[in-house]
């Protein structure tokens, strides 16, 4: 089989590096690839977003199946575009893509079906929103409605910061269209958590547990990042995890009831505040670096398992899992996620024995492995307990380096 990963990251490498397993394989083609995946998947050049030349490249080289990491081609309706073309495509259509690419859909879709989620209003409106505000208690938290490169969630500690983001919004526009619609909702404490879930036609196969690490600083301090390090498993105690099961029956029922055909992935997003899990998010893609850490521990062959997907055949059993704990450091280029550099030459891959790397940000130039985004290279350790783990992960973290090297140093300790 041939198969095409559309995406640059270390969510696609770890994909990659999982398929590269699979016996049914022959060649693996990543558009676009980084340095990572140059070693043994061909990287081509063209643009996720390009969709016209990805179908083009697909026919051409008789792709057997493409996966789609970003959510910027799946919103854009790529999945549409390769069906029409009887091409083998996993990941959600562009209708259901609507749960990443809007806010506003996804909480009018939580209201509707009554599923657990922090109360919200939206507008279209600055003035009325701005009147609204009195409605909530402070932190509250504004939403621009679309993708807006994922920063476009502010939490508001008092009156004078959301009157101030909703004119940075509404009227210095700094989303452009994307921040037209606002949703304002409840800030909700507790422990957050990500569950993926294959979907087959509608019906949610949940993986294992994973708990990310958003706040670039030791102890949850810092700005949000897209995730700086995470684990799994992540143990849910028994209430929380029969109120997932039921949120994942609602979303199902949705699903069927709005007459969906959702196939892919389904990202949740959780806060769980004393076993009472509300819907945070959804996501129709991979989680990064969720999907760095989850890949080491399935046992199941990736290929076999999306193509049961994509036919309707999975079954819970199909999906096996290690009993490892897998743990992933993300080395990031210090700044991060505001202002960083790029262009430091990385050394020390050979040095690293014990620990998988998968590559977020880095690119070959005249022979030369250099960073190339804020979030550089994922380090995982997989162990019979998190302890090991750690300690393995972070002995390899000391073993790669580049100028401008920073890492959180608490992953695994809470
Ligand atoms: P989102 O893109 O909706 O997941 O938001 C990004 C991050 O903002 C989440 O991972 C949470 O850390 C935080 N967040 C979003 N919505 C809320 C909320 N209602 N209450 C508390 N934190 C939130
Ligand atoms: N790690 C969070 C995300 O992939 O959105």
């Amino acid at each position: 089989m041939k198969v095409l990963i559309i995406g640059n990251g270390g969510r696609e490498h770890a994909l990659a590096w999982k398929i590269s397993k699979s016996k049914k394989v022959d060649q693996i083609f990543m558009a676009k690839g980084n340095a990572g995946t140059d070693s043994f998947c061909k990287n081509i050049d063209i643009d996720p977003t390009d969709i016209k030349a990805l179908v083009d490249f697909s026919k051409k080289e008789k792709i057997d199946l493409t996966i789609v990491g970003p959510e910027d081609p799946l919103c854009m309706g790529i999945v549409d575009e390769f069906e029409k073309n009887n091409l083998k495509i996993f990941g959600p259509n562009k209708e259901c893509a609507k749960f990443e690419k809007s806010k506003k859909f996804t909480k009018n879709f939580l209201e509707k079906y009554e599923i657990p989620t922090a109360k919200y209003k939206s507008f279209d409106d600055f003035d009325k929103a701005k009147k609204s505000l009195k409605e909530f208690s402070y932190p509250l938290v504004i939403k621009a409605d679309g993708l807006c490169l994922g920063k476009g969630v502010i939490i508001c500690e008092d009156e004078k910061k959301a009157l101030d983001t909703l004119d940075d919004i509404f009227v210095k526009k700094i989303f452009g269209d994307e921040g037209k619609t606002v949703v304002i909702e409840e800030f909700l404490k507790g422990e957050e958590a990500s569950l993926l879930c294959l979907v087959s036609n509608n019906k949610l196969f949940p993986l294992e547990t994973c708990k990310d690490h958003k706040q670039i600083y030791d102890g949850n301090k810092g700005p949000n990042t897209g995730g700086v390090g995470t684990y799994s498993p992540s143990k849910f105690s028994k209430k929380t995890e029969e109120n997932i099961e039921k949120i994942l029956k609602q979303i199902e029922d949705g699903f069927n009831d709005s007459k969906f055909s959702y196939n892919g992935i389904l990202f949740i997003g959780f806060m769980i505040d004393k076993d009472l899990p509300k819907v945070l998010e959804f996501n129709v893609r991979f989680g990064d670096p969720e999907t760095e850490t989850l890949m080491p521990r399935l046992e199941s062959d990736l290929v076999e398992i999306i193509e049961k997907t994509l036919d309707n055949t999975l079954k819970k059993e199909d999906i096996k899992w290690s009993d490892d704990f897998s743990l992933c450091v993300i080395l990031v280029s210090e700044g991060y996620p505001l202002k960083y550099e790029k262009e430091k030459e990385i050394k020390g891959f050979d040095q690293v024995k014990d620990s998988l790397i998968f590559h977020n940000g880095t690119k070959i130039k005249n022979g030369k492995i250099l960073t190339d985004g804020g979030r550089v290279l994922t380090i995982n350790a997989c162990a019979k307990d998190s302890e090991t783990a750690r300690k393995i992960a972070y002995k390899d973290c000391e073993k790669i380096e580049y100028e401008n090297k920073y890492y959180r140093k608490d992953i695994g300790l809470n």
